[in-house]
């Protein structure tokens, strides 16, 4: 399932079980239903991270919704982020008087939400908000509102359910904490 190795030779611990992220997708997902009841959002998944969390979420999601995706990628194969941001592939839909509703799997610094927000903004959304399944508040060096969010973490590199290191790993299940030696021992690779 995950390259062949041993998953519990690679995390460290489990942060959130299948259950604790179907609570958050079922919360999140009611609380969307209700906010944006009556419209017909464009639902703008940020690849390749949020699309676990996308599928999950918008089957909680009681509305009459659009999807859609965009590639926008400050991160290399690391940890830091690059400061960049740059569009990899973007949205086919025209977000012109849409009700746009970004959903992302982590926001860190907050340098890509501000950056897919403004654009899409300047494009002539009528409104752009976002969803992340987690946030890493502490780490945020841009002013940008996240305005649903299924949880706080704290400053450690966390991946499954779409969130990767080095592209490994999406396909957990659960969210865990890979053992710092993984970490040393790929980055070095
Ligand atoms: P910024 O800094 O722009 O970064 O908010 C958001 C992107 O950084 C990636 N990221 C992570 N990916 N585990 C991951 O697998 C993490 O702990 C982590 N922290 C940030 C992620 O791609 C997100 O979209
Ligand atoms: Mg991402």
């Amino acid at each position: 399932m995950v390259n062949g190795d041993k998953i519990d030779q690679i995390i460290d611990h489990k942060l959130f079980t299948e259950a604790d992220i179907h609570e958050m997708c079922a919360r999140l997902g009611q609380q969307l239903t209700e906010d944006y009841a009556g419209k017909k959002p464009l639902v703008v998944g940020a690849l390749k991270g949020a699309v676990y969390f996308l599928t999950d979420l918008t089957r909680q999601m009681d509305l009459q919704e659009e999807l859609d995706f965009m590639d926008v990628s400050s991160y290399g194969d690391g940890f830091e982020s690059t400061g960049e941001v740059k569009i990899i592939t973007d949205l086919a839909a025209d977000v012109t008087g849409r009700d746009v509703l970004i959903v992302e799997d982590i926001v860190d610094t907050g340098l890509t939400l501000k950056f897919m927000k403004d654009l899409l903004a300047k494009r002539g959304a009528k409104s752009v908000k976002c969803c992340v399944l987690l946030n890493k508040e502490e780490r945020r060096t841009t002013d940008v509102e996240i305005e649903y969010y299924g949880s706080k973490v704290g400053n450690e590199f966390v991946v499954g359910y779409g969130m990767d290191f080095m592209n490994m790993y999406r396909n957990l299940p659960y969210i865990g904490v890979l053992k710092p030696e993984i970490i040393a021992s790929l980055s070095e690779k």
